[in-house]
């Protein structure tokens, strides 16, 4: 059965954004869980519906563009009520890909986490929401 999937990969303390990029973005001893997590995404995602913000969205590399899935560019005023409705209609499986507004407001719709630890305890300017209630915030 198709579900709603939350698919993130995070640093040590929640990290998943640094200045528009994964934190981690260029730094060679983060290069293998790198590759390892981008072939993991595109594994998993294909056939799906990849929601996510305006800021990933512009920076999604055009090889995870592919046709066998959708990409909708998450909006503010979307409902997501009215979004995850139409998608569940649809039987497909959708993935909520990000950055922290996105997976803020959609953590409540979610069904599966997909979530990958990179060993990074650095700076970050954006974080994974806490996801189980009794979460604490990094
Ligand atoms: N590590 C990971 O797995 C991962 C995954 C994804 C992204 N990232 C990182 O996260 C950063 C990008 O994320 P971001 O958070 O800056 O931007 P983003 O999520 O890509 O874009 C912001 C989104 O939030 C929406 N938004 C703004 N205010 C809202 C509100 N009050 N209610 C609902 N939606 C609202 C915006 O809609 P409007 O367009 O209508 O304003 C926009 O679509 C980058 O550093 C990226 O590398 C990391």
């Amino acid at each position: 059965m198709a579900g709603v999937h939350l698919i993130a990969a995070v640093g040590l303390s929640g990290q998943i954004g640094l200045d528009g990029e994964v934190p981690w973005h260029g730094r060679p001893e983060f290069a293998e869980h790198t590759a390892r997590d981008l072939a993991e995404f595109a594994r998993l995602t294909a056939g799906g519906v990849l929601i996510m913000g305006s800021v990933t969205a512009a920076k999604l590399p055009p090889t995870f563009r592919p046709k066998d899935r959708s990409i909708v560019v998450w909006r503010r005023h979307y409902d997501p009520e009215d979004v995850i409705r139409h998608y569940r209609k649809q039987d497909r499986d959708v993935w909520v890909c990000g950055g922290q507004k996105v997976y803020e407001t959609l953590i409540p719709y979610v069904d599966w986490h997909h979530i990958s630890v990179i060993p990074y305890d650095g700076p970050a300017d954006r974080f994974l929401p806490p996801i189980l209630p009794h979460w604490s915030a990094a």
